[in-house]
C-alpha cells in the first residue's frame, strides 16, 4: 500500500445540515477541511466512521428535531463503539458542554468558529476516549481561503460575511455566530470566479445583515460591482439585508445592472412600531414603507419577500391587525411566518415573559398565513401576460415534459419543453418564458424564444 492510499485512510465523514444557507455553506466548508485532513466525503451515515450534524438554535423546533435525529442515530453507536458523533453549527455553540449531560449519543460538540480544529479533535476523541467541546466565538475567522467542495447544480450560495451585531431581541444568532466580520472581497472574487468555471449562473451572497458588509473599504454595493465587473457570473442574489440603513445605491446598481437580480428579502418581523421598538429593530412601521416606496420607485419590477414573527411578548390582537395591515399594503411575494419562540440568552427572554398563549400564536400563524397566500396569488397574476427571462434549473417535481427555473424577480415558473428538446440541454440557459397561468407560489407560461 502506497503511503498516500494509508493516509486518506483517516476515515469516512458523513454531514447533515440543518437551519440556514449559511450553515448550508459551512457544511462545504467542514467538508473541505476534512479532506484536506485526508477524510472522505460519504452520503450515507451507516457507511461513516465520524458523523456531523450541522445544526440551528433559531427556534426550539430546531432543536427538537437534533435530539431525535441523536436518539435515532444511538444504534448506529451501539454497531461501532469507535463512531464519532458531533454536534456543529448553531445549537452547539448555543448549548455547548449541556448537551454532553442528556444521555445522548455524542462525542463533539463545536461551534462555526472553531471547525479548522476538527480534524485534531477527532484524534483527540480517538485517542482519549472522551467527549471533547469546542465553543470559542472569534472576532477574525472567515474561513476567506477555504473553498466549499461541493458544486451542486447551477447555483451557488457564497457567504460574504459571519455574525451579527444587531441583537434583535427575540434572535439568538449573535450568540450563536458572534460579532460582524465581513470577508476579503479579493477572496469572495476568487470564489466566484472558481464556481462559473464550475458552471455556476446564479450566485446568492449570504450574510445575517449583507449591508453593513465592509472590508478594506469595499461596502455592499461596491462588492456587487466588484462581482459584475470581475467575474462572468450570470445572476446575483443576496440575502438578507436589514430595512434600516438600506443603502439606496445598490438599488440603482440593481435598476441598472440585469446580471444583479431585482429581489429583495427584507425581514419585517412586525408591522407594529411598539412591538418593532421591544425586538429592537430600530425601524417604524412608517419608516419600513418608506424603504419599500424607494425600493419598488427605484425598482419597480422588484420581487420582495419578507419575514414575520407572530406572538411577540405582549403583542395584542390590534398591534398583530398592525402586522396584517403592513402585508396589505406592502404587497409581499412571498413571506416566512413563525411562531415567537423564545431563546435561552436573549434580550426578549430576559426582559420579556412569554405571554401570548400557544394557541393564540396558532390562530394569528394561520390568519397571516393565509392573508399572504392570497397576496402571493394576487402578485403572481399581476404578472400574466409578462414575458421573463427564466434560468432554467431543472425538470419540473409534476412533469419530466416540464421545465424550471426562476424569473429575475425570483418567482419559480415552470414552462411546457419545446418539441424534441430536452431539459438536460436547457439546464443553465437563459429562454424567454411569457406567462399565462399563476398560483400563489408557481408562475407557468410557454416558451417564446
Ligand atoms: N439575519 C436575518 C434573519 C435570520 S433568522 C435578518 O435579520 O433578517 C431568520 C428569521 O427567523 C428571522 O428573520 C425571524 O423572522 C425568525 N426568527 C428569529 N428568531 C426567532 C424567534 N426567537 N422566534 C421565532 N422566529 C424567529
Ligand atoms: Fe438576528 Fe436581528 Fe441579527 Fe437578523 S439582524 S440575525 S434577526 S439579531
Ligand atoms: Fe442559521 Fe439557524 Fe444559525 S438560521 S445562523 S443555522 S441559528
Amino acid at each position: 500500500m502506497s503511503v498516500l492510499e494509508v493516509e486518506k485512510k483517516a476515515g469516512k465523514v458523513y454531514i447533515e445540515t440543518y437551519g440556514c444557507q449559511m450553515n448550508e455553506y459551512d457544511s462545504g466548508i467542514v467538508s473541505s477541511l476534512m479532506q484536506g485532513a485526508q477524510f472522505e466525503t460519504v452520503s450515507d451515515p451507516e457507511l461513516s466512521d465520524v458523523i456531523f450534524l450541522n445544526t440551528c438554535a433559531i427556534r426550539e423546533n430546531a432543536h427538537a428535531k437534533i435530539y431525535a435525529r441523536l436518539q435515532g442515530l444511538g444504534y448506529l453507536k451501539k454497531r461501532n463503539p469507535d463512531l464519532v458523533i458531533g454536534v456543529l453549527g448553531c445549537m452547539a455553540q448555543n448549548l455547548g458542554d449541556d448537551l454532553f449531560h442528556q444521555e445522548l449519543p455524542l462525542d463533539l460538540v463545536v461551534g462555526p468558529d472553531n471547525y479548522r480544529t476538527l480534524p485534531e479533535l477527532i484524534q483527540t476523541i480517538r485517542s482519549d476516549k472522551q467527549p471533547v467541546s469546542l465553543t470559542r466565538l472569534s472576532k477574525i475567522e472567515t474561513y476567506d481561503e477555504i473553498e466549499p467542495r461541493v458544486v451542486n447544480g447551477i447555483q451557488a450560495f457564497v457567504t460574504i460575511m459571519r455574525g451579527c451585531n444587531n441583537f434583535c431581541t427575540f434572535c439568538v444568532v449573535p450568540y450563536t455566530r458572534g460579532r460582524e466580520r465581513s470577508r476579503d472581497p479579493h477572496s469572495i472574487v476568487r470564489e466566484t470566479r472558481d464556481l462559473v468555471a464550475q458552471g455556476v449562473k446564479q450566485l446568492t451572497l449570504l450574510g445575517q445583515n449583507v449591508n453593513s458588509y465592509k472590508s478594506e473599504g469595499v461596502d455592499f454595493a461596491g462588492l456587487v460591482r466588484l462581482l459584475l465587473e470581475e467575474t462572468d457570473i450570470e445572476r446575483i442574489r443576496f440575502t438578507s439585508p436589514h430595512p434600516k440603513d438600506f443603502p439606496m445605491h445598490l438599488l440603482e446598481l440593481m435598476a441598472e445592472n440585469p446580471r444583479f437580480c431585482p429581489n429583495i428579502h427584507l425581514p419585517l418581523q412586525s408591522g407594529n412600531t411598539d412591538v418593532l421598538e421591544n425586538m429592537k429593530r430600530t425601524y417604524s412601521k412608517e419608516e419600513f414603507l418608506e424603504v419599500v416606496e424607494q425600493i419598488k420607485t427605484i425598482v419597480p419590477d422588484v420581487g420582495l419577500t419578507t419575514d414575520i414573527i407572530v406572538g411577540f411578548p405582549g403583542e395584542t390582537e390590534e398591534q398583530f391587525e398592525d402586522t396584517l395591515d403592513m402585508v396589505r399594503k406592502v404587497g409581499f411575494d412571498m413571506a416566512f411566518m413563525f411562531k415567537y419562540s423564545e431563546r435561552e440568552g436573549t434580550i426578549a427572554q430576559k426582559r420579556y415573559p412569554d405571554d401570548v398563549p400557544e394557541e393564540v400564536k396558532g390562530e394569528r400563524l394561520t390568519k397571516l398565513v393565509d392573508l399572504q397566500t392570497s397576496i402571493s396569488a394576487e402578485q403572481n397574476k399581476a404578472r400574466i401576460g409578462k414575458t421573463f427571462p427564466i434560468l432554467v434549473e431543472g425538470a419540473s417535481k409534476k412533469s419530466s415534459k416540464e421545465a424550471c427555473g426562476r424569473t429575475p424577480c425570483g418567482r419559480m415558473t415552470v414552462f411546457k419543453l419545446p418539441e424534441n428538446i430536452s431539459v438536460d440541454s436547457l439546464i443553465g440557459k437563459t429562454v424567454s418564458v411569457k406567462i399565462n397561468f399563476a398560483t400563489s407560489a408557481t408562475l407557468k407560461g410557454e416558451v417564446i424564444e
